[in-house]
């Protein structure tokens, strides 16, 4: 897909077929006197009001809903404009034409996103590929740095595109020992140094709950830290965390056969902090990054860890496994005393799959936010409002008791019924970070089911323009000294 900012009227320009956003509110002034009339009629008929969510195509028009004008968010038009992808090859349209003049700037952003989302197939492994129909796509804005934001959507898109394309591959493809060289690809392209580290030197060097997770499994962990130092030498790092497991079977806490399968996705975390790695060196962010990726696999097996285990973890806290399932959380118990042992961050942000019960609590809809820094969760959840990456507060403090354990320092379950599960997990992490954090329970957001016009089922890339925002907010210096 070519995309191009014109700074023209919609109607001045040459395509197969036009997306005319409308809200709710508006008057048919401007339109061509025949739309006009098919619009007034519509609106008579209850086809078309402009609803957040409506679209109606007539004579090569494609009009969609924003909804009310007070309430519009530009990252609503990932999903609104998304959704016009499949009536686009329906009208057999290669060059398309979008009205973006009248919305602000970033509008031009989202409506790029939002096709190139909508877009993405993952035939790695088929023989028929998808081919791509829309070839041209015109924005029209008259915005002032309409063409900037497109450039950078255009990256954003790619990292979106990288994290998904990385998280759908199977686990028979995607072992811990492929995942880290998707990472090395990554750095290599430049801007990056990236360090993997084995099972021997895991094991050299302490990471003794990584080890155990992965035990059960012939593909042995691997640890990556990718740098990413593009501010001054005197500023602190800001470090991104991500659950890797390629494939979580439970272990011997194994889990029922339903939907076992979409335990590939459980390394999604990990995708979305090695995309976003490549996205701050292609826009040229100034700030010192850290990227931790923690991948093993978790399979049952005569060697697999088991309930009952005490491990040591790298940063000499103990953990009592009573649940082999858990694992997410004592694989980044390793990584979260690494981070902050070796880069003291200033900030620390981690991405993980952690918990079903997130998913009871919010659904698809929320990814849960966690903290222990009230300003930190709140500069995440503007960069959610921003992004259209939906995040939720949610409680942790109160949950701290329920991880303590008799004879270890914290044990990898919460409550015996599963209560408030996905605060319990992240009470867990929280006694392995000593600095500024938020933890983003991503399980529901992480993949898709059922495929929606905008998106097809699989790997969502959900986190990637929610750190991508974060990481380049105006309001927040991630250069700030870190709190006391
Ligand atoms: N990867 C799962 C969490 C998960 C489940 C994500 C379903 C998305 C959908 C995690 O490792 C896990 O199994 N967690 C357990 C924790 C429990 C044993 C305390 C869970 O959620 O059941
Ligand atoms: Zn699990
Ligand atoms: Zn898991």
């Amino acid at each position: 897909m070519d995309f191009s900012v014109q700074s023209k009227d919609v109607w001045a320009l040459h395509a197969d077929a036009r997306v005319l956003p409308r809200f709710e509110d508006a008057k048919a002034a401007g339109l061509p006197a025949k739309l006009a009339h098919a619009l007034e009629n519509a609106k008579k008929k209850k086809l078309f009001s402009g609803k957040k969510g409506e679209a109606w195509t007539t004579d090569g028009v494609i009009l969609v809903g924003l909804g009310k004008s007070e309430s519009f968010k530009p990252s609503s038009l990932l999903r609104v404009i998304g959704a016009t992808y499949p009536t686009l090859r329906r009208l057999g349209a290669s060059s398309v034409a979008i009205d973006l003049n009248g919305l602000p700037v970033e509008s031009v952003s989202f409506a790029a996103q939002g096709l190139l989302d909508a877009a993405y197939r993952f035939d790695d492994f088929k023989k028929e590929k998808t081919p791509e129909w829309v070839e041209k796509v015109a924005l029209a804005s008259r915005e002032h740095d309409a063409s900037l934001h497109l450039k950078k959507a255009l990256i954003v898109a790619e990292a979106v595109r990288k994290a998904r394309d990385v998280d759908n591959q199977p686990p028979n493809v995607a072992t811990p020992a492929f995942m880290a060289e998707q990472a090395q690809k990554i750095a290599r392209a430049g801007g990056i140094k990236a360090t993997v580290w084995d099972e021997k030197q895991l094991k050299a060097k302490g990471f003794n709950s990584i080890l155990a997770v992965g035990n059960g499994s012939v593909h042995p962990p691997r640890f990556v830290v990718m740098e990413y130092a593009g501010g001054a030498k005197s500023e602190p790092w800001v470090a991104i965390v991500g659950k890797g497991i390629t494939f979580d079977s439970g272990g011997i806490s194994i889990k029922p056969g339903a939907d076992m399968d979409k335990m590939k996705f459980d390394k999604s975390g990990a995708c979305t902090v090695m995309a976003v790695m490549g996205a701050l060196r292609d826009l040229n962010v100034k700030a010192n990054v850290v990227g931790v990726l923690a991948f093993a696999e978790n399979l049952p097996s005569g060697s697999a860890y088991r309930p009952s285990d005490l491990l040591r973890t790298f940063n000499g806290k103990t953990i009592e496994v009573l649940n082999t399932d858990a694992e997410g959380r004592v694989v980044l118990a390793d990584a979260l005393g690494y981070v902050f042992q070796q880069y003291k961050p200033a900030r620390t942000v981690d991405l993980a799959t952690l918990t079903g019960a997130c998913c009871v609590a919010l659904g698809e809809q929320f990814a849960g936010l966690f903290g222990n820094d009230d300003a930190l969760m709140a500069h995440l959840q503007a960069a959610s409002v921003q992004s259209g990456d939906a995040v939720w507060r949610m409680p942790l403090d109160e949950f701290e008791d329920d991880v303590k354990s008799e004879i270890a320092d914290v044990k990898n379950i919460g409550h015996p019924k599963g209560y408030a599960g996905a605060s319990t997990g992240a009470a867990f992490l929280k006694a392995f970070v000593s600095g500024p954090w938020v933890h983003l329970d991503i399980a529901g957001m992480a993949w898709l089911s059922s495929p929606k016009p905008y998106l097809t089922s699989g790997a969502t890339g959900f986190g990637v323009r929610l750190l991508l925002a974060w990481l380049t907010q105006k309001t927040e210096s991630t250069v700030a000294k870190p709190k006391k």
